[in-house]
């Protein structure tokens, strides 16, 4: 008897042909997903321009990504990209006074990075926490770069590089004790774990509907926690940031109150409509039993590189490690192109490839990744193994 989620794995006509371990740069379709692609492309030719439905696909958006991060509609704001809800919210924060810092770490995804070094010429001061030599980044860290000078702390909650996860939960109670703001990229997360903007007590969440969210590129979200979206006025706007869209008012900028005040012009129609499929087919599988299921298939990939003494750089504590497992190799690039000529599709970062698994993945993609392996061996595998 399948389980419900390997049931589901018949949704995903490319896991008949593909060993699939690339979720973490971009997900296998499912065929709900390619019919609400279809959908739109029926609208244009039926009715043409239909607004209406398309401005109520981008508020069930919403509606779901709320579902998901277990917020309210009103704290979601529905982006372009992660890079646009950023910029967004930095054009909203004062650097000039003496609370002028924003905390990163070695495992940001550059625009996390990128965006914040932007903000300088604006006053903010970027602190980057290293990495330690074990390739962890621990609360200890964090504790000594968060001061009183703190405003943000911005950090990505799994590294896109090696898989490691992040004690946000740690983090987020380190940066409040200081009076800093706090704000995680869950990119590398969301879909693969249960996200409780709640629990986490986050100010800010970004992430987007490509990976782990079964969607699409093109579309993402903020999360901007209530008590907050008053007192910040992005200068990075547009009409569909405005209180009221229909005003068409060219005479001054009336922010929204919700965290739709951090959008700008047009929603991504199309894409709404394949992350609207894509979250529901999610949120239908439950993601408590999501995050069990990829931390087992981790542990497993990991369990078998052992066994065939190959080294990871990726955590193997469950509480530090994400979807991804990383695999160094002495050619990643070489190793990642001869696994795609098995008919087996992963990414490499680094000296590292990059398997990164979802609850469509099974046992047996492992024992293609490891035969595969074994055979590659003596060419890819690290120089010092
Ligand atoms: C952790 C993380 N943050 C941000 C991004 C990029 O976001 P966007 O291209 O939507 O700006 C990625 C993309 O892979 C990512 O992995």
């Amino acid at each position: 008897m399948k389980t419900a989620l390997e049931a589901l794995r018949d949704e995903f006509p490319l896991l008949a042909h593909k060993t699939y371990l690339n979720s973490g740069s971009y997900c296998a379709l499912a065929n709900s997903v390619k019919r609400a692609f279809e959908a739109y492309m029926d609208d244009r030719l039926a009715v043409g321009a239909n607004w209406d439905v398309w401005v109520m696909k981008n508020e069930a958006v919403r509606g779901l990504v709320a579902q998901l991060l277990h917020a309210k509609p009103d704290e979601i704001a529905i982006t372009a990209s992660v890079s646009a809800g950023l910029n967004a919210l930095a054009s909203a924060l004062d650097f000039s006074g003496p609370r002028n810092k924003v905390v990163i770490s070695d495992f940001e995804f550059p625009t996390n990075a990128q965006i914040w070094h932007a903000q300088e010429p604006r006053g903010a001061e970027i602190v980057h926490v290293a990495t330690d030599d074990d390739g962890y980044i621990p609360l200890e860290s964090f504790e000594r770069a968060i001061d009183e000078q703190t405003a943000l702390v911005a950090v990505t909650h799994v590294c896109f590089r090696n898989g490691a996860k992040l004690d946000i939960e740690g983090i987020g109670r380190i940066a409040r004790a200081r009076g800093a703001k706090v704000l995680f990229d869950c990119y590398q997360s969301v879909g693969s774990v249960d996200i409780d903007v709640t629990r986490l007590d986050a100010d800010f969440v970004v992430g987007g509907m490509l990976k782990y969210l079964l969607g699409t590129a093109g579309i993402g979200f903020l999360y901007v926690r209530e008590p907050l979206i008053g007192e910040l006025l992005p200068t990075h706007s547009g009409w569909f940031a405005q209180e009221n869209i229909t005003a068409m008012d060219i005479t001054a900028n009336r922010p929204s109150p919700s965290a739709r005040r951090f959008e700008a012009g047009t929603p991504p129609v199309v894409n709404c409509y394949a992350a609207e499929a894509g979250l529901q087919l999610l949120l239908g599988a439950g993601t408590t039993a999501i995050e069990e299921r990829i931390r087992d298939l981790t542990k497993s990939c990991i369990d078998r590189l052992d066994a065939i003494g190959w080294p990871t750089v990726t955590p193997r504590e469950d509480s530090r490690r994400g979807a991804t497992v990383a695999i160094p190799s002495r050619d990643a690039a070489g190793l990642t192109h001869a696994l795609m000529e098995r008919d087996i599709v992963a990414s490499y970062r680094d000296a590292n490839v990059r398997a990164s698994f979802h609850f469509y993945n099974d046992e047996q993609d492992i024992d293609s990744l490891i035969a595969a392996l074994v055979e590659l061996k003596p060419q890819f595998a690290p120089i010092d193994d």
